[in-house]
């Protein structure tokens, strides 16, 4: 059966990118056919493949086309919405949407990273939360491990629910040692978060430092995460 996730976050920089390369990476290696998607990158300056897009491309190992993988990138470092005023481009939501179920039919499992968060807009109407309603595809949620992230896992849950989007799980991200001993709530976030939302936590990532990027890293990611 084909499969797909549209990987999301609590915030930009808490490990989307980190975790969809790992998931991609982990499941292309096992030998599966992976599809991977940046339907909307900013902050790239320049020709050629942006950063999220190429590592993604990357792990997943296969050899579609970056127009496919990336239909949109902008320059400035901000908003879908905002890069579409600044540039005087307009996103084509349809475009991403026939994109990303052409590339879903060609593989058997296909992760596609959200920009920002969930609330993020696209234009005067959608919001990142519109491209999984309109596949139909559930969420995985990237979160901070330590204190701040009940507020910013609840509400991201909660905004999905009132999009009439489901969350597969939540995946908890940057955990490690030294954050235990100086953050004491990290011990006790991922049952209060379990408990408030009725989302399974489905991975808890430690902070990886000695591994570059590849498949040592990917599977590393990879296995720490339970995907139903
Ligand atoms: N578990 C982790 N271990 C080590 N570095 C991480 C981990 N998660 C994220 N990072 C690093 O943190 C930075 C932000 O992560 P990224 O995946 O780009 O965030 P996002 O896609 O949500 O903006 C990157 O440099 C990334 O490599
Ligand atoms: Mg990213």
């Amino acid at each position: 059966m084909r499969r797909a996730y549209f990987v999301t976050g609590t915030d930009t920089g808490v490990g989307k990118t980190f975790i969809t390369a790992g998931l991609a990476g982990h499941y292309a290696t096992q030998g599966h056919s992976v599809g991977v998607m940046k339907p909307i990158e900013t902050g790239h300056e320049g020709p050629g493949w942006p950063e999220d897009a190429l590592k993604l491309h990357h792990a997943a190992q296969n050899d579609d086309e970056q127009d496919m993988v990336v239909p949109y990138i902008f320059q400035p470092p901000v908003s879908p919405w905002a890069a579409t005023k600044m540039s005087g481009r307009v996103i084509d939501f349809s475009a991403i949407i026939q994109k990303a179920t052409d590339i879903m039919a060609r593989h058997q499992i296909t992760f596609i990273e959200g920009a920002g968060g969930l609330a993020v807009p696209i234009d005067e109407t959608l919001t990142m939360a519109d491209i999984p309603r309109q596949l139909q595809i559930p969420l995985i949620i990237v979160s901070r491990s330590g204190l701040g992230t009940i507020n910013h896992t609840v509400l991201t849950v909660e905004y999905a629910k009132s999009r009439g989007v489901d969350v597969a799980g939540i995946v908890m991200n940057q955990h490690s040692q030294e954050l235990m001993k100086r953050d004491p709530s990290c011990w006790h976030n991922p049952a209060i978060i379990e408990k408030m939302t009725n989302v399974p936590i489905i991975g808890v990532v430690p902070t990886v430092s000695a591994l570059r990027e590849g498949p040592e890293l990917w599977t590393s990611v990879g296995e720490k995460i339970r995907l139903g």
